[in-house]
C-alpha cells in the first residue's frame, strides 16, 4: 500500500546534482512559503556495489529541517545495496526516498543506472519493489524520463513504478536522447498520468510561475516539479518579482553558506557563476550578462554582488519606485520651503 505524501503544496524543487545541496536548497526553502513550495529533493546519491554510509546520507539531507519535506534521491542498479541504503535513509530521517531513473550522464550509463534502466521496465519495478519493501513507514517515489531513445515504453515504465509500490511517479517529459532540449511535449505527462492511479508529478520546461498550475491543468498531473527555472529565479514558487538587491543578496548568501560548508572562496564563486548562467531574477545581470559571466576574480564577483545587495534603490530594478520616491521627496521639500 503506497504511503501518504508529505508535500505541503503541489509545486516541488527538482533534484539537481551540483546545485540542490543543502546550501542552495535551504535558501530556496527560506524564500518560498510552504504553501507555495511543497517540497524539494537532494541531488542524487549514487549507490555502487555497497550501501552508502549513514554519514553520507546525513550530509545530503543537511542540518536544517523545513515545513516542506526534502526527499533523499538515490541512484543505482543493484536492488540489495539500494534497498539497504533506502532503509538507512529513512533511519537518518529522510521523509521520503526517491529513486533516479533519468540521469543521462555517462557515469550512470556505465553502471547501468539512471536512464540506462529506462530500457528495462522489469528492472525498474524490481528496484522500486526492493526499496519500497525496505521502507514501509514512508513513501518511496521514482523519477523517470519519458524514455531512452523514444517514448514507446512510457506507459509500461509508469505501470512498473506503480506495480513496484511507489507512492508517486515523477516524469521528466524529455527522453534521454532529447537531453535538455528546449522543446517539450507535455502530452507525454498526460499519458503517464492517465496510465496509473498513483499521483504523477510532471516535470520539464516550466519557465515562469504561471506554468506551474498550467502544467497540472493541461496534463492531469497532481504535482509540478521545477528544475532550471528555479536556478534562474529561486522565487518562482512564490511568484514574487524581486529587486536586484534581493537577487544579489541571495547570491551573496549562497557564496557565504558554501564557504561555511567548507568551500574555498574560489570554489564558492565558481558555484555562484554556475548559477549566474541561468539567472533571471531581479534583472540582476541585465545587459551586462556576458561581463558578469566573464568575471574571473572571485573577490571582484563578490564585491559586485555586495555593492548591488547594499543598493536598495538600484534604479535598474524599479525605475517607477525611484520616480515615486524622488517626487515624494520633492513634494516634502517644497512643503517645507517658504513661499516667495
Ligand atoms: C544541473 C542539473 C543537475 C541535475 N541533477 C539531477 C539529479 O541529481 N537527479 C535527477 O533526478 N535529475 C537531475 N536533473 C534533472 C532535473 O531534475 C529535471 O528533471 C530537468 O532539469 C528537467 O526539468 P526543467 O526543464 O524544469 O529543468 C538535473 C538537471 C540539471 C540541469
Amino acid at each position: 500500500m503506497p504511503c501518504a505524501l508529505p508535500f505541503s503544496a503541489p509545486d516541488l524543487l527538482a533534484p539537481m546534482e551540483g546545485v540542490t545541496e543543502p546550501c542552495f536548497r535551504d535558501l530556496v526553502l527560506a524564500r518560498n512559503p510552504p504553501q507555495r513550495l511543497g517540497g524539494a529533493f537532494t541531488e542524487f546519491a549514487r549507490v555502487v556495489g555497497i550501501p552508502l554510509p549513514r554519514r553520507t546520507l546525513r550530509e545530503h539531507l543537511g542540518p536544517r529541517r523545513w515545513p516542506a519535506p526534502v526527499g533523499l534521491q538515490l541512484m543505482g542498479s543493484d536492488p540489495g545495496p539500494m534497498a539497504e541504503t533506502a532503509r538507512r535513509a529513512a533511519e537518518v530521517g529522510a521523509p521520503l526516498v526517491d529513486l533516479n531513473f533519468g540521469c543521462p550522464a555517462r557515469g550512470a550509463l556505465r553502471t547501468c543506472a539512471g536512464s540506462a534502466l529506462l530500457r528495462e521496465p522489469r528492472r525498474v519495478e524490481e528496484l522500486v519493489r526492493a526499496c519500497a519493501q525496505a521502507v514501509t513507514d514512508r513513501p518511496v517515489t521514482a523519477k523517470i524520463r519519458a524514455g531512452y531513445e523514444d517514448d514507446s515504453l512510457l506507459e509500461e515504465l509508469a505501470r512498473a513504478v506503480e506495480a513496484g509500490g511507489a507512492s508517486m511517479l515523477t516524469v521528466h517529459c524529455r527522453t534521454r536522447a532529447e537531453g535538455y532540449q528546449e522543446a517539450v511535449d507535455w502530452s507525454r505527462l498526460a499519458r503517464a498520468a492517465s496510465s496509473v492511479a498513483i499521483p504523477v508529478c510532471g516535470n520539464g520546461g516550466v519557465r515562469v510561475h504561471a506554468d506551474l498550475e498550467r502544467l497540472r491543468r493541461e496534463t492531469g498531473c497532481r504535482y509540478t516539479m521545477v528544475g532550471r527555472a528555479a536556478l534562474g529565479d529561486p522565487w518562482i514558487f512564490a511568484g514574487a518579482s524581486v529587486r536586484a538587491c534581493d537577487a544579489a543578496r541571495f547570491l551573496l548568501d549562497y557564496a557565504q553558506a558554501l564557504e561555511r560548508a567548507g568551500f574555498s572562496t574560489l570554489g564558492a564563486a565558481g558555484r555562484v557563476k554556475q548559477l549566474l548562467q541561468f539567472w533571471t531574477a531581479g534583472v540582476l545581470l541585465g545587459e551586462n550578462r556576458l561581463e558578469w559571466l566573464r568575471e574571473r576574480d572571485p573577490a571582484r564577483l563578490v564585491e559586485r554582488l555586495r555593492t548591488l545587495a547594499g543598493d536598495e534603490r538600484d534604479s535598474m530594478l524599479n525605475p517607477q519606485l525611484e520616480v515615486r520616491e524622488v517626487s515624494a521627496l520633492a513634494r516634502s521639500l517644497r512643503a517645507r520651503m517658504p513661499l516667495h
